[in-house]
């Protein structure tokens, strides 16, 4: 690589990581959905919505955003009015507006944020943002509330720029936020993604219509920038940064402001007539596949082979996370998310993977054994497209639902992981971000089973596991004598194992029985023991992604059937690390 090149790379990551999480700057106007519950009145809401652009007696400029209210002596309860506000990058953390509240006697940081404020603001952050306790708010102090807001993003469209933050009430969905606003769904959850529309409460964005009834397209330069940017190294050997997919402008390295407009390629959207036709109606005999999201199909598309998923509406959370992910993320060891189609349901279209999941092939009857030297193929296969998203995109991603079925085999027996559908997108160093447990029984480790810990060491874990599956075949659970109702773990079973002190004969007995004697017992060891270093339950003990590859490089060039072309491949890299 031209060091240049390599010098342009690094800015541009290192940009990528500041604008990423931080914004840069607000905008001049944002609305707010204000709730109008019993008892609110217009002075009421104007006095505690007031800011630069909304004095507290100026209802005119209310009424100017809101056609449907013609009364302002008499406004009705039940109804959601817009206020306008600024709408600010605070301290570069986020974009939002600090309003101030009086405080009246009785008072509570609960009362504020659920009714004041209509759950603009929520009483955590009222908590967040004021020193006093919550027990004693004195009568007469002034509050800081903040209320958070959007500016748009020139990766989803430029046609808005005018954004309605909306708290969510218990009857609101994402159909019938769509109903009412006479926008798609899929340009909504675009605009929150990773965001439960259904969950009945929280913020979301919701392009605006301005006062002359007519969307405000995003000014250019206002946007916070994403990072999704294609390096492309163009015929005049720059890195240019693909706004987009069609225009190439050079990135302006000297502020943040050339980064607007950087943009995913979109990847392509197909015609719910298309699938259905290429899956031959979705038929049973074309089905491949049932997971805890959906049901996968095989499909003849546009001339290639390609597996379509299809998720009921719930999985939308789901859906937008996995469509995110994969559309960024390429890799020879993770399956390539080809386009999609939002109709009815939701399908995500991959590319179609020919030899079907680890899972099967381990415990299929159908399916040959693998042999040992493809089961540490197989092994370094996944762990390169774990340590890919965990330290080469950016941001960074953790699976969280590694396992044997998410494990693709393809036509030449190579792995490929599968199934982003759980991926959060998280940012390392991030507290901030709301976790549910999602995962698979016998792959979570304790630390995530227990409190929900998210880290990369979630991934290594499972895949310690998987390594277990690959020597054993065994479930990761492992059935006991059913009657008693008993489960007992790989990892356990393998502990047991591990911990004498010369495991080798009683580690014969877990191998793979269809293995028979074709197996070098000491690479199985070897394998066993990252297993085991893989599970411990300390997670800050387990090695990283990275060292997990470099550890089955030397076992995989070390196990008799290896592939020429990665020996000089492996053999490099192991010089490299021996001689440093
Ligand atoms: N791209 C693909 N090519 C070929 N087969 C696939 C592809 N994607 C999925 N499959 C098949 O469909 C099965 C089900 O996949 P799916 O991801 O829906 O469920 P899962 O992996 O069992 O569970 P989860 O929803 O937790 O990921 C896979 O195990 C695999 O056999
Ligand atoms: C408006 O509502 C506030 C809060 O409920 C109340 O204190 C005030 O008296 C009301 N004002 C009028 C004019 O109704
Ligand atoms: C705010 O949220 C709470 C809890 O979901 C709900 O009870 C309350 O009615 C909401 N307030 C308004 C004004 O919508
Ligand atoms: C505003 O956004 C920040 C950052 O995303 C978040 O931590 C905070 O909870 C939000 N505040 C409100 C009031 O919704
Ligand atoms: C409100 O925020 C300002 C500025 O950060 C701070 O000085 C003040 O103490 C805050 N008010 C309360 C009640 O904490
Ligand atoms: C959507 O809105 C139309 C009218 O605009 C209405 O007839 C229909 O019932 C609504 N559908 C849903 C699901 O709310
Ligand atoms: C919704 O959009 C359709 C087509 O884009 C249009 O015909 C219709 O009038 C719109 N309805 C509303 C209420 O804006
Ligand atoms: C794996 O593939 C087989 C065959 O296609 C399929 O029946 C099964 O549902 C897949 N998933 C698991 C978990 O085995
Ligand atoms: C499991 O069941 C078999 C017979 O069904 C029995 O021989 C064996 O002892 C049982 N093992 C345990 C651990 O209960
Ligand atoms: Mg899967």
């Amino acid at each position: 690589m031209n060091p240049k090149l390599g010098l342009g790379f690094l800015l541009l990551l290192l940009l990528c990581y500041l604008i990423d999480s931080k914004c840069s700057k607000g905008c001049d106007l944002a609305l707010a959905s204000y709730y109008v519950w019993q008892g609110a009145n217009l002075s009421f809401i104007a006095e505690v919505m007031q800011s630069s652009i909304l004095k507290s007696t100026d209802f005119d400029t209310i009424l100017s955003y809101n056609p449907q209210v013609t009364n302002k002596d008499s406004l009705p309860s039940f109804i959601r009015i817009s206020i306008p506000f600024p709408c600010e990058c605070i301290n570069g953390e986020f974009l939002g507006h600090f309003f101030t509240y009086n405080v009246r006697s009785q008072d509570t940081y609960e009362t504020v944020a659920d009714t004041y404020y209509a759950n603009l603001t929520t009483t955590p952050s009222l908590i967040n943002f004021n020193s006093y306790p919550e027990v004693n708010i004195p009568d007469n102090g002034v509050l800081n509330v903040s209320v958070n807001c959007s500016c748009g993003d020139s990766s989803v469209s430029k046609d808005y720029g005018l954004f309605l933050s909306y708290p969510l009430r218990p009857d609101d969905t994402l159909a019938s936020i769509a109903n009412q606003t006479n926008l798609t769904q899929s340009l909504l959850q675009s605009y929150n993604v990773g965001f439960d529309f259904n969950q009945g409460s929280g913020v979301v964005y919701i392009p605006a219509k301005d006062a002359d009834g007519s969307y405000r397209p995003l000014k250019s330069r206002n946007s916070r920038g994403r990072c999704c940017w294609h390096m492309h190294s163009s015929s005049r050997g720059t890195v240019d940064v693909i706004p987009g997919s069609n225009s190439n402008k050079p990135v302006d390295a000297t502020g943040s402001q050339g980064l607007t407009g950087i943009t995913v390629d979109k990847s392509v959207e197909f015609s719910y007539e298309e699938l259905a036709k290429a899956t031959d109606d979705f038929s049973l005999a074309n089905k491949i596949g049932q997971g805890g999201f959906g049901s996968v199909y095989y499909a003849e598309l546009r001339g290639e082979k390609a597996a379509i998923k299809k998720m009921d509406m719930q999985a939308s959370k789901e859906f937008f996370a996995e469509l995110k992910v994969l559309t960024h993320v390429h890799h020879l060891n993770l399956v390539r998310l080809i386009g999609y189609c939002v109709e009815g349901s939701l399908f995500l279209v991959y590319e179609y993977i020919e030899n079907g999941n680890l899972s099967q092939h381990l415990r299929g009857s159908e399916k040959d054994p693998l042999p040992w030297s493809t089961r540490v193929q197989i092994a370094l296969d996944s762990a390169r497209g774990l340590e890919y998203i965990h330290e080469h995109t950016v941001p960074v991603y953790i699976h969280r639902d590694i396992k044997s079925a998410n494990i693709l085999i393809d036509k030449n027996f190579r792995g490929k992981v599968a199934d982003f559908g759980l991926t959060k997108l998280t940012e390392v160093g991030s507290t901030s971000l709301p976790t549910r447990l999602v995962g698979t029984f016998g792959y979570m480790p304790p630390e995530y089973a227990q409190y929900g810990d998210v880290s990369p060491k979630v991934d290594v874990y499972a895949l310690g596991v998987v390594l277990y599956e690959l020597i054993s075949a065994k479930e990761a659970i492992v059935k006991t004598n059913g009657s008693s109702a008993e489960s007992r773990g790989l990892v356990a079973l393998f502990e047991d194992v591990l911990i004498q002190p010369d495991p080798r004969e009683d580690l014969r007995k877990v191998v793979d029985p269809r293995l028979g004697e074709d197996y070098p017992l000491d690479s199985v060891r070897k394998m066993a023991q990252l297993g085991k270093a893989c599970t411990q339950e300390n997670p800050q003990l387990r090695p990283s992604m990275r060292s997990i590859v470099v550890a089955l490089m030397t076992l995989s060039s070390s196990t008799e059937d290896w592939d020429v072309g990665s020996f000089y491949e492996n053999q490099a890299l192991v010089n490299l690390m021996s001689g440093r």
